[in-house]
């Protein structure tokens, strides 16, 4: 099948690729232009396991194509994907500006029957709008041809985006049109490989699931993040407590992850824009508010902790911060709980040594150089010379590390992990102070 894919960030590249790679004849359009001329020379924009070859590959062969006409684009594809980005305007809501502006492209440059499927996360409601835009556009140029549109939210993870894409849980469907339903499920029996995947529903219970689905994996972060906070004042071990509950299929062991808060571009803004959209049909949405102020506060934990341990005393102390992306497997710096901890600590006084395995450059991109900010080039040169060590990354290579050289290296034995990495127990024996999330200030 022909695609169009507007927009060609996380979402519009890895849904791009992994179209092509089933056998569609995918053509991604793009206003920024160095973006473009990059990926058709194999360089790509962000850092996701497994995506460049599969773009590379697919590039080669023709069925993956980059180009800022869009034009051409919208007369290429039957189907044609908005997967522009919404970001958050001043009060929280999601912009629309851009979705709106591809529906008017798409309206300007069409000559037959369209398919304009939604993929960017998008208030409920924005279908309409969408349909309202392709209208007014065709009625102003006295056109007359027709068109569907979708609602077709996406649910991959990033660092996981690509499996997440080839092998997804659910393909969500939103539509009012047989028609358009049937064509978008000949678009992706490709991966029906077990079962359908697919669930069709009405337009607006689909972009509702898309909000429904992250606010109930950010509810469960902050729900846990409450525990953990309790479990700290009652003297108990929140790693416990979380096998203890997760054991229970109702709620399961995952997104029960106790932190220093959820970051990323997709739970804030999302928790968020809900909260706006519910204000804006009168409804005070009480759980995400308290969702989303249980983990501003949470991102606060680890400069508490070490307020706590050095009596607020921390002017002119030099730290080795480990992780600096929102999660592991990204360079993604969006919304990092390590951001919050960064600028505490520099108002503090406190010079920070920062390793991270790939979000070096954006650490960079965002900070520029100052004199308190460090990026070493290992782990272990982030620790030479540093007072404590801070975590805000569960990245694979932080979990086993040399605890002999931790505790050589740093002036002060103590740890700060905001990711519960380690065993309370292993790292008394190795005779450094540990504070970790929910399990008790200090051992
Ligand atoms: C999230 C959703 O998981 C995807 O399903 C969705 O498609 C995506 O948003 C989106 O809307 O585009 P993502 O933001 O890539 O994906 O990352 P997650 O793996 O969900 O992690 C989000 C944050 O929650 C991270 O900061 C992570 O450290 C934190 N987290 C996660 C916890 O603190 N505890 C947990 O148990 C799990």
């Amino acid at each position: 099948m022909k695609i169009t894919v507007f927009g060609i960030g996380y979402v519009g590249l890895v849904q791009a690729a992994v179209l092509a790679e089933v056998g569609h004849d995918v053509m991604c359009i793009d206003v920024d232009e160095s973006k473009v001329s990059n990926l058709k020379s194999g360089i790509i924009p962000i850092y996701e396991p497994g995506l460049t070859p599969l773009v590379q590959q697919n590039y080669a062969s023709g069925r993956l194509q980059f180009t800022t006409d869009a034009k051409a684009g919208v007369e290429h594809g039957e189907l044609l994907f908005i997967a522009v980005g919404t970001p958050p305007d001043e009060d929280g809501s999601a912009d629309l500006k851009y979705v709106l502006a591809v529906a008017e492209t798409v309206a300007t440059h069409m000559q037959s029957h369209k398919i304009v499927i939604n993929k960017s996360t998008v208030p409920v409601g924005t279908a309409d709008k969408v349909k309202a835009k392709l209208s007014a556009t065709l009625t102003q140029l006295g056109k007359t041809d027709t068109f569907d549109v979708v609602s077709n939210p996406e649910f991959l993870k990033e660092g996981a985006a690509v499996n997440d894409c080839m092998r997804p849980d659910r393909i969500i469907l939103g539509t009012d049109n047989p028609k358009a339903e049937s064509k978008l499920r000949e678009l992706y029996a490709p991966f029906n490989r077990n079962h359908d995947k697919v669930i069709a529903m009405d337009i607006r219970s689909a972009e509702l699931t898309k909000y429904a689905a992250n606010c109930m994996l950010a509810t469960k972060i902050s729900f846990m993040n409450e525990i953990a906070n309790l479990a700290e004042l009652f003297g108990a071990d929140v790693e416990n407590v979380r096998r203890g509950i997760g054991s229970d299929p109702r709620i399961g062991y995952q997104f029960i992850y106790p932190g220093c808060g959820y970051g990323g571009s997709c739970f804030p803004k999302d928790v968020q824009a809900l909260i706006r959209s519910a204000d804006g049909v009168g409804y005070a949405a009480r759980v995400l508010e308290a969702v989303e102020a249980v983990n501003y506060a949470q991102k606060e934990k680890l400069f508490e902790y070490i307020m706590r341990h050095f009596d607020g005393d921390i002017r002119g102390k030099t730290v080795a911060l480990w992780g600096l992306s929102f999660k592991p497997n990204t360079d993604d710096m969006r919304e990092a709980p390590s951001r919050v901890l960064l600028e505490k600590l520099w108002v503090a006084g406190v010079t920070v040594q920062a390793y991270d395995p790939e979000a070096m450059e954006e650490t960079q991109r965002i900070y520029g150089s100052r004199d308190d900010l460090k990026l070493m080039g290992t782990k272990e040169s982030a620790l030479a010379g540093a007072d404590f060590l801070v975590i805000c990354t569960e990245w694979q290579a932080f979990r086993a590390p040399d605890f002999e050289l931790i505790k050589q290296s740093l002036s002060e034995p103590v740890v700060f992990d905001g990711r519960n990495l380690y065993e309370p127990q292993r790292m008394l024996e190795y005779g450094l102070h540990y504070y970790a999330i929910g399990r008790g200030l200090s051992v």
